[in-house]
């Protein structure tokens, strides 16, 4: 392919991604392939010469198309949102087309520079603490900043190396003789019952103990839980050292409580961590900013703009207090990567603050979002969703059929049918074979409930509507109405 047909077929992808956008609501949600169902629709090897692209274009729908579930349906209710917008789509192209790896700031100043600086305006527009940045403040050489992970799991492993890495170097300044892997053994991580599952795998990866700790009846942590495994450990002779809060919770968008638990940290020398990963991108509105107080307490905090500001994935924002206590965790520095402004420490290698060497340019694509939408773009599309949540659950409060295990929080409304886990299981399977939308389910203590989560750019009222009907008709028909 020379330039001449890249622009021809550029123009074209971009057509059949509108194509894809407009028509989508043809589709139904959830795929109903059964696994396996690829491999017979190509051949075992790869082609020897070359193909036409219109065959390999004849081929999305064909082999592709059958096999995708539409997280950008607007009745796809799943999970939690993967952003997206055409701003951030453009952007990425103009990504895909400068494939520069920005480890460090040589590697590209663009690359590392950007980051730093929308990341401070990011920081800023959630009201974060001054130490969070990287701008200097009255002539004070900034400690903090933000840095652009893949994903909040990398967020979570990376704050949670960094604690490591100080409480080995405390307990061996107590004890000179503890070995690395003695004090390492000895050091213990909380998050709650709700924690999501990446937490036990950073632990893992970690090689460190994490035990999850009892929530309260909102499924929030709460720091009489955290002082009393902590005088536990203690005693058992265990070493303490990382805390990972939530700020909406995947199962149900619960909230620890970081004004109880941050004064515990500070007392008995955690890090805490808050994992914020989707509702972190409701703080931007001034009426959700509260939901962070308490933020002053923490060492790191970490949200997705990929899951609900517009910005596709991946582009998970990290802001640290201490950047230097990731840096020293992670610095190596084989001479090919050394260059003179980073050896005068001029300047900031954003390698030393992440897990792989490569990155992409994500700043970019989060760049265009925040200029092409403006802060009140974002907050008047994350005010949509929240309003269209609210709907949702006015209308599941109009029948009698149903009840809330808990409060509908931001847009994820938790509902289920009166009536057995074993009959809310039932009627999950027979909402998501309907083909019309794709909802998941969790369980809540020792119930099973169903999570209607507004995720999709492109969600109307109409489609709530359309979705309570669904949700509605097919009640009846499981319990028999
Ligand atoms: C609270 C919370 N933390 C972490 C994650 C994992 O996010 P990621 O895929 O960015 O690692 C999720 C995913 O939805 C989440 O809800």
């Amino acid at each position: 392919m020379d330039v001449d047909e890249f622009r021809r077929r550029g123009k074209e992808m971009v057509d059949i991604v509108a194509d894809y956008y407009s028509t989508i609501r043809e589709r139904r949600v959830l795929s109903d392939v059964q696994p396996g169902y690829l491999r017979p629709l190509l051949p075992s090897e790869a082609p020897n010469e070359p193909e036409k692209w219109e065959d390999v274009v004849k081929d999305i729908e064909r082999v592709i198309m059958p096999g995708i579930t539409h997280w950008l349906h607007p009745q796809f209710v799943a999970y939690y949102p993967s952003g997206f917008s055409f701003p951030s789509f453009l952007a990425d192209m103009l990504c895909n087309g400068m494939p520069n790896i920005g480890f460090s700031w040589i590697a590209s100043p663009a690359i590392t520079e950007l980051e730093t600086v929308v990341l401070d305006w990011l920081g800023k527009a959630l009201k974060l603490p001054s130490e969070f940045l990287a701008e200097a403040e009255n002539g004070k050489s900034p400690q903090g900043g933000g840095v652009i992970q893949g994903t909040a799991s990398e967020a979570t492993l990376v704050a949670m190396l960094a604690a490591r890495h100080e409480a080995v170097k405390k307990l061996q300044s107590e004890i000179p003789e503890l070995k690395d892997h003695e004090a390492q053994g000895k050091l213990i991580a909380y998050g709650s019952d709700q924690a999501h599952s990446s937490y036990d795998k950073a632990a893992i990866i970690a090689g460190v103990k994490f035990r999850r700790l009892p929530s309260d009846k909102d499924f929030s942590l709460r720091g009489a839980a955290l002082e009393i495994a902590i005088r536990e450990d203690v005693e058992a002779g265990l070493h303490p050292f990382y805390l990972l809060t939530t700020l909406g919770t995947t199962s149900s968008c619960a909230f620890d409580n970081l004004l109880e638990l941050g004064p515990i940290c500070q007392k008995f020398g955690l890090w805490m961590h808050i994992d914020a990963a989707y509702a972190g991108n409701a703080f931007i509105c001034p009426e959700y900013r509260p939901l962070l107080n308490g933020v002053e307490y923490a060492e790191s905090f970490n949200f997705n703009p990929h899951k609900w500001m517009l910005t596709s994935f991946d582009c998970s924002c990290m802001w640290l207090k201490r950047r230097a206590a990731v840096i020293s965790a992670f610095t190596v520095d084989p001479a090919y990567l050394r260059y003179a402004e980073s050896d005068s420490g001029a300047v900031l290698d954003y390698r030393h603050l992440q897990i792989p060497l490569g990155r992409r340019f994500r700043s970019l694509k989060l760049w265009f979002v925040l200029r092409l939408y403006g802060i009140s773009g974002i907050q008047k599309y994350i005010r949509k969703h929240i309003e269209l949540a609210k709907k949702f659950e006015t209308l599941i409060r109009s029948s009698d059929l149903f009840e809330f295990p808990v409060k509908p929080m931001l847009s994820l409304v938790c509902f289920r049918l009166k009536g057995s886990n074993d009959l809310n299981k039932k009627y999950l399977q027979a909402l998501n074979d309907s083909g019309k939308i794709y909802m998941i389910g969790t369980e809540l203590g020792d119930q099973y409930v169903l999570r209607m989560s507004i995720v999709s750019v492109q969600t109307t009222e109409f489609d709530v509507d359309v979705i309570w009907d669904i949700v509605k008709s097919i009640a009846k028909n499981t319990i028999g109405k």
